[in-house]
């Protein structure tokens, strides 16, 4: 039976799936792999977040459907956040929705936004949704790569005007995945005065915002003088409050942009568990510290990893902000052939970079989910079979 449709093309990397697999059968032969590949908190949100959670599901007037951008204590707490955060000052009635995650405002935006044929740029190596996303909605793709030498940002003078022309959103990402990398101000600036002279959308995926090292921290792109007159941000609860599984973030800014995917997401979804929802305003509005504490493990935990492979001489960057480190491939094997090595002979699985896109050949992403001694760990299994 053919019943597939052409898009599912653009649906999910067979690699990732192919990681698991080699994963899976490993440990069915009963070998002990240490977990690196999907960037899945392994930490615990802040006791006040569960306790939240908790009590609000016990109360039995919370398991309606919800209906809403978001309740008016949710919409509230983002607002203030924003701004005490970044300095951003946001219309809680009208610039800023609620998300099933910010894979749903990703993966929906493009229907909202997109006709067939209209181009949408993304990063290439990018996080998967980012292409997946337009693609459904019959967008065609500019890849933009991200290469080292430019600080892994897009050369937007090398996009062509004929491009620019039919562009209709552009994604941005940074503090970066997979690449780690974070995107001086004057970037952003530049990318306002290139949406305003070709009239795009520009769309900043903002999820890593808070798990940033050495005292760094990242301005919103909506910081950026007419920002919010081309663009919108999104942020999610997952990383920053270790809530990846209760399914909870929000797109902010432009508001015409905000009350399409508004209109869009009413006739798909039913809107976010109030608990959910009452959790997230615990953690948002309650204190910060433990925001902090995942930010610093985090940090450990990349200098685990950098600092070892470093003094083993493999060369890797130290990153300022995410919970992923982007390595060199230090053999001359291609990615996916280096890390079923890894996986099969040190016992480690990470992700060959070309599952994020081709530009991501010659690298592996490792992402920080295990406790500092599994990552020792990881790291002594490493240097064992590289040497
Ligand atoms: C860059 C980026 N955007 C979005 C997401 C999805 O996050 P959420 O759990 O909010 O859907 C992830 C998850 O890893 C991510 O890395």
């Amino acid at each position: 039976m053919r019943i597939q449709a052409d898009r599912m093309q653009g649906l999910a990397s067979a690699i990732f799936t192919q990681v698991d697999d080699m994963r899976k059968t490993e440990e069915a032969a009963g070998r002990d792999i240490i977990t690196l590949s999907i960037g899945s908190p392994d930490m615990a949100p802040a006791p006040h977040i569960i306790d939240t959670l908790i009590e609000a599901s016990r109360d039995i007037t919370n398991y309606g459907y919800t209906l809403s951008r978001g309740t008016s204590d949710f919409l509230r707490a983002v607002a203030n956040w924003y701004q005490e955060k970044f300095g951003v000052v946001l219309n809680p009635e009208t610039e800023i929705h609620s998300l099933m995650g910010s894979q749903d405002g990703l993966a929906h935006l493009g229907l909202c936004v997109v006709n067939p044929g209209d181009i949408v740029l993304v990063p290439d190596p990018g996080y998967p949704i980012f292409s997946a996303g337009p693609l459904v909605a019959g967008a065609e793709l500019y890849r933009m790569p991200l290469k080292r030498e430019n600080g892994y940002l897009p050369d937007l003078d090398a996009i062509d005007e004929s491009v620019l022309c039919r562009a209709k959103f552009m994604i941005i990402n940074y503090p970066n995945n997979p690449l780690a990398a974070v995107a001086p101000r004057e970037f952003f600036a530049k990318v306002v005065a290139l949406a305003h002279k070709y009239q795009f959308l520009v769309v900043h995926d903002f999820a890593y915002s808070e798990l940033v090292f050495d005292g760094y921290r990242p301005d919103s792109f909506l910081s950026v003088p007419g920002a919010k007159d081309i663009g919108i941000e999104m942020h999610s609860l997952s990383k920053t409050y270790n809530m990846a599984g209760c399914r909870v973030a929000f797109a902010v800014g432009n508001a015409e942009v905000i009350a399409m995917l508004g209109r869009l997401k009413s006739n798909f979804d039913y809107g976010v568990f109030y608990p959910i929802q009452k959790a997230a305003v615990a953690a948002l509005s309650g204190p910060q510290d433990c925001v902090r504490e995942t930010a610093a493990a985090y940090q450990r935990r990349r200098d685990i990893i950098v600092d070892g492979f470093n003094e083993m001489g493999w060369k890797v960057d130290k990153p300022l902000a995410s919970m992923y480190i982007w390595a060199p491939v230090p053999t001359k094997q291609t990615s996916f052939e280096f890390i079923t090595d890894l996986i099969k002979r040190a016992g480690v699985a990470v992700v060959p970079g070309v599952a994020f896109g081709e530009h991501g050949e010659g690298y592996i992403r490792i992402a920080l989910v295990q406790p500092e001694n599994r990552l020792k760990e990881a790291v002594e299994r490493i240097k064992k079979c590289l040497g």
